[in-house]
Parts: C-alpha cells; sequence; structure tokens
C-alpha cells in the first residue's frame, strides 16, 4: 500500500487524522519520507511547518530511514559508569556511523536511549526486543558479526 492509498482511507481537509495517517506512512517505509509528508499536506490542507511540528514531537515518528537492526545503547548512569561510551565509540568505528545514522547498507541503526531498566547487566544495548547485557567492545563486535551472518543466511 502507498501514500495515496494511505490518504484514500481518510476524509480529506481533516487536521484530526494527520497522527494515525503518519503512523500508517511510518508502517509502510519504517519512516516518513519527505515527498510523502508534502502529499500529506496537500491532502490534509495542513501547511508542511505543522507536520514536522508533529511530526518531531512525537518520538514514535522517525524523519529518516532507519536499518533492519535498531540498536539502542543505554546511556543510562549505571550503563555509563560500567563503559557505555566505549560500546557506543565501537559501535560507532565498527559501522562507522554517528549515533542517529544508518549505515549505507540500511543493515544498521545506532541510537542512544536513557536507561532501559535492565542496570544489572550494564552496559547494555538493545536489538529489538533482545538485551545484551554485560558487554565490552570484543563481545559488541562479536555481536555485529553475528548479525552480517544472520542477514545473509
Ligand atoms: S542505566 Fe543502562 S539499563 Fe539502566
Amino acid at each position: 500500500m502507498e501514500t495515496e492509498a494511505v490518504l484514500a482511507h481518510y476524509p480529506e481537509n481533516d487536521a484530526s487524522t494527520l497522527i494515525p495517517i503518519l503512523q500508517d506512512i511510518q508502517g509502510i517505509y519504517g519512516y516518513l519520507p519527505e515527498p510523502d509528508l508534502q502529499k500529506v499536506s496537500r491532502y490534509t490542507s495542513m501547511p508542511m511547518s505543522r507536520i514536522y511540528g508533529v511530526a518531531t514531537f512525537y518520538n514514535q515518528f522517525r524523519l529518516n530511514p532507519v536499518g533492519r537492526y535498531i540498536i539502542r545503547v543505554c546511556r543510562g548512569t549505571a550503563c555509563h559508569v560500567k563503559g557505555s561510551f566505549d560500546i557506543l565509540t565501537t559501535l560507532e568505528n565498527e559501522l562507522d556511523i554517528k549515533a542517529g545514522e544508518t549505515t549505507k547498507d540500511r543493515l544498521f541503526t545506532i541510537e542512544t536511549v536513557a536507561c532501559i531498566g535492565a542496570c544489572s547487566i550494564a552496559p547494555v544495548i538493545a536489538i529489538g526486543d533482545e538485551f545484551y547485557g554485560k558487554l565490552d567492545a570484543k563481545k559488541v563486535k562479536q555481536l555485529l558479526r553475528n548479525l552480517r551472518k544472520a542477514d545473509k543466511e
């Protein structure tokens, strides 16, 4: 289903439909592509500035493409004390991107997050519903190798 098909499900010129429309579009592409937001703007008669305002206010929405694996690196206090900075640096060096970015092959995105509630196994990263704890640089490199390998299978 494409953006036009999403829009066809909603009444025209109705500002109250913006959030469900954005959710549906993100459901298709994994983020909100700019050309599609322009279609939404025309359809709902809302200015782009307002649409961007909503899309950036709610952190459920993404304005950039994300990778198949979204690696969330905990930067909470317990993880910080146990070396989360090294974990983040290792990921950034290995993947050649910075936090908030996605690899060119669209396999990995790195995000930093506040405490994810697994302090007892700090430092922690989460990928989807999986938590990986008590990490060090070596384990992070191994994990990336495993994920790349799993992706090829
Ligand atoms: S500080 Fe990282 S899980 Fe709590």
